[in-house]
């Protein structure tokens, strides 16, 4: 009787264990895609091999001896043989886990020194910036860094595959920690310093990732993406995003930048777009294209993924995920718990049904979308 409810736990850990194997594969740091991934697999695969082996033989002789102990009591025994100051044995385990881990040593800090390769002839300088609870990324191509970065971006994180990358990293409130397992390592993400990590990505795709210190109540939603490009993709993607944003022509669409020049751009940055006055209208922050708190629309529509990664910009069939893009405008809470406590995050801002299909309207301008997507 005494051993059901042990058994059932038992059973019910195993098949939380399977179903958690179940889970989306994106996220897998067993199927290296980049060079940083894969020498970090190569190191801990043998790791895990080894201490699976030496746990296994620790639960099987654990097992035996209260199997054989609980015998013992049972048939009223005598004692059994006391092995405290048995010199060999004691030598032997200590000297066992002793070489194990200076093995495991000699591999992890090979490991570590390896990941510090040099980068490669880097097309552009990233620096990723950590927020509450997003990222941004800005590209750096004309080596000036007084002009501010060229490019802004946000959740996805664009870049050639085949380049190995050497990301800076940069956080604007609370320390985070910036991780595409398929393709890196994790680095932290610190307030006032600035870290680097290598990336690469061996081919193009689409590789999934997330912040993984948790940095407040939002921590669990602060997605990110790591899109690679093949070659002349990642040149298109250049040229349009350093564009600035057309004017619409559809009335709708203007309607919807009167309104966004009205309620959205005290946070949110759109290259070229011109206030009432006809200057254009520039977001504090530390540099011109950064608002430092709101995301850069410029090219909106070249995302995969909008509200900090959390949502598909795009369905199956390419089309605009119009309902969630519109229930972001409506109420914002609804979609991003936390996200306006404290002013952080998008707020309510009481938005008519009118105004939301203007806004709708307009944000459906600003940039193509990206490759594969709503084509
Ligand atoms: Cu940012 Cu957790």
């Amino acid at each position: 009787m005494s051993l059901r409810r042990p058994a059932r736990l038992l059973a019910l850990a195993a098949v939380g264990v399977v179903l958690a194997a179940c889970g989306d594969e994106r996220q897998d740091v067993f199927s290296p895609e980049g060079e940083s991934a894969d020498k970090i697999n190569q190191l801990q695969v043998p790791v895990f091999i080894a201490a699976g082996v030496v746990g296994l033989l620790v639960a099987i002789g654990l097992v035996y001896l209260i199997i054989v102990g609980r015998r013992r009591q049972r048939t009223d025994a005598e004692d059994p043989v006391q092995l405290h100051g048995n010199f060999k044995l004691e030598i032997m385990w200590t000297i066992l886990p002793a070489l194990i881990l200076a093995v495991v040593a000699v591999g992890t800090v090979t490991t570590l020194f390896d990941l510090d390769a040099e980068a490669s002839d880097q097309p552009a300088e990233i620096t990723v910036y950590a927020q509450q609870w997003w990222w941004s990324y800005e590209y750096e191509l004309d080596g000036n860094t007084d002009n501010g970065a060229e490019i802004v971006t946000a959740n996805d994180l664009v870049i050639p595959a085949g380049v190995r990358f050497e990301l800076k990293l940069e956080s604007r409130d609370v320390i985070h920690s910036f991780w595409a397992p398929s393709l890196a390592g994790t680095r932290d993400v610190v307030p006032g310093r600035t870290h680097t990590m290598l990336m690469q990505a061996d081919e193009p795709g689409i590789f999934e990732g997330q912040c993984k210190e948790f940095c407040g109540l939002s921590h669990a939603n602060m997605r990110l993406r790591v899109v690679a490009l093949s070659d002349s993709e990642w040149e298109t993607w250049l040229d349009q995003q350093q564009r600035d944003a057309v004017v619409p022509v559809d009335e709708q669409a203007l309607a919807g930048r009167d309104v966004f020049v009205g309620r959205c751009a005290s946070c949110h940055q759109v290259n070229g777009l011109e206030g009432a006055d006809g200057e254009p209208i520039d977001v504090e922050g530390e540099a011109p294209l950064v608002s430092g708190s709101a995301p850069n629309l410029t090219h909106f529509m070249s995302r995969g993924v909008f509200i900090s990664g959390l949502y598909p910009l795009y369905d199956e069939d390419g089309e605009l995920n119009r309902p969630v893009l519109e229930q972001w405008l409506r109420k914002p809470d609804s979609l991003l718990p936390q996200a306006a406590e404290e002013r952080r995050g998008m707020p309510n801002l009481g938005l008519s049904e009118e105004e939301i299909d203007q806004l709708v309207a307009y944000l459906s301008t600003l940039g193509p979308p990206p490759p594969g997507a709503g084509t």
